[in-house]
């Protein structure tokens, strides 16, 4: 016969089987939110002697004795108990052995609301971590783009050479793209931010409690110092939401970096051979004496799909779930953690990597010398002749034609054929292949000119207060 569970076990005749225990855990996980469990726990003492179900002095030890206890587990002294289930339980039994007064912690209130308020807090410091980390890696990437300024490489649409970019400007596309995650993750923090203690289980309390209290002391105020609290414990207990925004935020991020990962592993080939990648953030060939593989930029790129994944596992879990609680929530916990934890280290990878990136000049400028970057231009040219877009477009792709059938490159097609195609066609047609002037002329906001760079390079830098 098994041990009785010391915190529910009152009308149990007989302890949970050794595999019951193993399925029901969640300390091995959750033991990670043992600071806001403290915090909450903390201002839960202070509410109760508020109302005076504790007494002052009762409050205080609780108090003290969590606080001895957060110390002893983040110094590591700590041992954890599965048979206690969770992070609350055994917490409050390790409190509770030494300050007896712990046994009217649990007053009011339930691990349902416990592991709800918890996870708020910890959502709130996370979408935190997650922003200061994607400001780190926008600022590599700025570094970057701002010492590769006058670099210009072809821009692709379809994996096929379309129009000249800077190499700035591209990498600037992904700061735009973090730069609307950290939007998201402050999203998430402001919804993160409503207290759902005093929930209890499901229908609240019988006793006087004061939730406004216990929401002031956790911080769960609005702008102007206001208490936010959830307005139904139904949901309060069940509403998993915030677990899929954050892990959706994330799964973004990954897609982001991923798309990122791909430019560099593709720049890095030696077909593209744009980029040197630094050695620290490569690996050899254990065959192959010659290889250097982008492993870091293809690890961010699997990464994305186990991100996405920990999305699917929440909304798999929670859909078709019969209000309220259900201990299905409990594996709410890990793809939220694995989550976060790979988000950032794929944003610190990200922002230590990018310094030890070189360009090779000699392969972008090759690459940049394809005349047909500039077709576009051509049509441009005829457009400010007079001649109708839609017209212009077939001129110059019958110029393409011609210089394909002639095995010619575009810019350097005899004048006299080149006339023979359309009369706007003036010998000042060739000037339009001047790669500076045609980055030049893209001056309008969003565009690769060199000016609009420099001061996109400008406003983010100021944006994120980097040198
Ligand atoms: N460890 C549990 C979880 O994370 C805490 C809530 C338990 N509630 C319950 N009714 N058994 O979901």
């Amino acid at each position: 016969m098994e041990k009785k569970q010391l915190t529910w076990g009152g009308r149990f005749s007989e302890g949970p089987a050794e595999l019951m225990v193993r399925i029901g855990e969640s300390v091995s996980f959750d033991a990670r939110l043992a600071e806001y469990d403290v915090q909450g726990s903390k201002a839960q003492a202070k509410m109760l002697a508020h109302i005076g179900i504790l007494t002052e002095a009762e409050a205080a030890e609780i108090g003290d004795g969590l606080d001895e206890l957060l110390r002893e587990i983040e110094a590591g002294g700590f041992t954890w108990k599965a048979e206690l289930e969770d992070v609350h339980m055994n917490i409050e039994q390790a409190l509770t052995a030494r300050v007896p007064a712990a046994a009217k912690l649990h007053t009011a209130r339930s691990r349902n609301d416990q592991v709800a308020t918890d996870m708020r807090l910890w959502f709130r410091a996370h979408c935190e971590h997650v922003i200061v980390r994607l400001r780190n890696a926008m600022a590599s990437l700025l570094a970057l783009a701002e010492r590769t300024q006058d670099v210009i490489i072809p821009g692709y649409t379809h994996l096929q050479r379309a129009q000249p970019v800077s190499f700035a400007h591209h990498l600037l596309a992904y700061v735009e793209m973090f730069d609307r995650d950290a939007e998201r993750f402050a999203q998430i923090r402001e919804r993160a931010n409503v207290c759902p203690l005093g929930s209890g289980a499901i229908a609240g309390t019988t006793l006087p409690i004061d939730r406004e209290f216990v929401a002031r002391e956790l911080g769960f105020v609005d702008a102007s110092g206001n208490p936010r609290l959830t307005r139904n414990g139904m949901d309060a207990v069940s509403d998993r939401d915030l677990f899929i925004e954050f892990s959706s935020a994330c799964s973004l991020v990954g897609v982001h970096a991923s798309r990122l990962s791909e430019d560099f592993i593709l720049w890095n080939s030696a077909e593209f051979g744009f980029v040197h990648l630094p050695d620290t953030f490569t690996t050899g060939s254990s065959l192959m004496p010659q290889k250097k593989n982008p492993d870091a930029f293809e690890l961010i790129r699997g990464k994305s799909g186990r991100i996405a994944g920990s999305l699917t596992a929440l909304l798999m879990m929670v859909k078709g779930l019969p209000l309220t609680y259900n201990r299905d929530l409990q594996e709410d916990k890990p793809p939220v953690f694995d989550a976060f934890d790979q988000v950032a280290l794929v944003l610190d990878v990200i922002a230590a990597c990018l310094p030890g990136v070189e360009l090779n000049r000699v392969r972008c400028a090759k690459a940049v010398e394809d005349p047909l970057l500039l077709a576009t231009d051509v049509v441009d040219y005829l457009v400010r002749k007079g001649v109708a877009f839609r017209d212009a477009h077939h001129v110059v792709g019958a110029l393409v034609g011609l210089a394909e059938s002639e095995r010619c490159p575009l810019n350097k097609l005899p004048f006299a054929k080149v006339s023979e195609v359309h009369a706007a066609l003036a010998e000042d047609w060739v000037e339009v292949f001047n790669l500076e002037q045609a980055l030049a002329a893209r001056d309008r906001v969003g565009m690769p000119g060199p000016k609009q760079v420099a001061a996109r390079i400008a406003e983010w830098k100021a944006e994120l207060e980097v040198g």
